[in-house]
């Protein structure tokens, strides 16, 4: 088949994960049309609603007063740094008429007046003013009850810089959602880790390919050869539905006589406790919005953000451990991190956009995707997730 329609997704669903779920040599990709128009409109209602998605990080509202408007496909959404310096999440919806109530990021504010009939929100969501909503000078009218028409506020979850919410209220709580992760990276000493720099970045494709492309290590020596990633080539995938897909890779063996440390580290080592194993580095997907990548000596948040089914926007942020971060000292070191990775990841761009181009004739030339049995177990097992949360 070469379109989407409700019914052929439904009887084709069994069909799919069967040829998903064989022995990882032997498995078949989902098919094109699950990355199309079609298939993003029922992720927008199952998939992204359900989910705890990250959809920002804390250094991106780091003073009170600052609020940013972020969109998880298609749900519009605002964050806000409170005066207590907490975060909060609401629906970024006037509860007059529904305008977006910020479209921009703005810092310094004390209240969020909505500009068409400047009805005014605390920066806890509570309805502060609805000027001549009963008239010239009258701010108030029968059956406006100020208490009860607050902005809607949002389940929000917080681990390392991350910002995740959980739009329809469904998800176990946030504490038990990510322990598997964070027990994943328990040997870390996070505690003085501090954001180093940001920067944006899109790509023509659907935010399934932009995260599959980031959780195989498979392409690295032909898609990034500056990494040198093949000096040391091995990989291990841990696929914990529905919480990440994680990729390490083994640096022990990485050869000293490159007079680089593994990944071009060059900054100080992350701290890790006394009693960790071999230093390993890790490419992961958050499911399904957040990736991280712990390298020796930096830590990588990114946020990939659907801008439409065939867009996907990409927000990076680079952390390093106590002054390696902020310190002129080490200026030029994070400068060549950040260049290398504003390097590497347009690399991607094309590839991506190239699986983007085939994704509405594949099915019909009857072409299935496979995975290699040792590189790709972490696409596959992103793929079984995108299936389980639709379904
Ligand atoms: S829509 Fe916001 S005040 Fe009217
Ligand atoms: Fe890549």
């Amino acid at each position: 088949m070469n379109h989407y329609s409700p019914g052929a997704f439904e009887t084709e669903e069994a069909e799919i994960r069967a040829a998903l779920e064989r022995p990882l040599g032997d498995a078949e990709g989902l098919p094109g049309y699950y990355y199309g128009a079609d298939f993003y409109r029922i992720e927008q209602r199952t998939l992204f609603p359900r989910a705890w998605a990250a959809v920002a990080v804390g250094a991106q509202i780091p003073n009170p007063g600052d609020a940013l408007p972020v969109d998880l496909a298609g749900w519009p959404l605002l964050l806000v740094r409170k005066n207590d310096g907490e975060i909060a999440a609401f629906h970024n919806i006037c509860r007059h008429r529904a305008l977006r109530l910020v479209a921009q990021p703005c810092s310094n504010l004390k209240s969020l007046r909505c500009p068409w009939h400047s009805w005014r929100y605390d920066l806890d969501g509570n309805l502060l003013a609805m000027p001549e909503i009963g008239g010239a000078r009258t701010g108030e009218a029968p059956g406006f009850d100020k208490a009860e028409l607050g902005l809607k506020p949002v389940r929000l979850g917080r681990w390392l810089d991350f910002i995740f919410v959980n739009i329809d209220g469904s998800a176990p709580p946030f504490e038990e959602h990510i322990a598997p992760l964070a027990a994943l990276l328990s040997d870390y000493d996070f505690v003085d880790i501090r954001h180093a720099a940001a920067f944006e970045d899109s790509y023509n494709g659907n935010w399934k390919i932009v995260t599959e492309s980031g959780i195989e290590d498979y392409h690295l020596p032909f898609g990034h050869p500056q990494l040198n990633a093949h000096l040391i080539r091995n990989s291990t995938a841990r696929v914990v539905a529905p919480v990440y897909t994680a990729l390490s890779t083994d640096l022990t063996d990485f050869p000293a006589e490159t007079e680089q440390r593994a990944w071009n580290a060059r900054l100080p080592d992350l701290p890790r406790s006394d009693d960790a194993g071999p230093r390993l580095l890790y490419a992961i997907n958050v499911f399904p919005t957040g990736s991280i990548l712990l390298a020796a000596d930096h830590l990588m948040l990114g946020i990939h953000l659907p801008d439409g089914p065939e867009r996907t926007k990409v927000q990076i942020n680079i952390y390093a451990n106590g002054d390696a971060a902020t310190s002129p000292d080490y200026a030029e070191a994070r400068q060549g991190t950040i260049d290398m990775w504003a390097e590497v990841l347009p690399q991607d761009a094309a590839f991506i956009e190239g699986v983007q181009a085939t994704i509405g004739v594949r099915d019909a030339a009857g072409i299935k995707t496979r995975f290699s049995p040792y590189w790709e177990g972490g696409v596959r097992g992103f793929q079984k997730m995108v299936l389980d949360a639709v379904t």
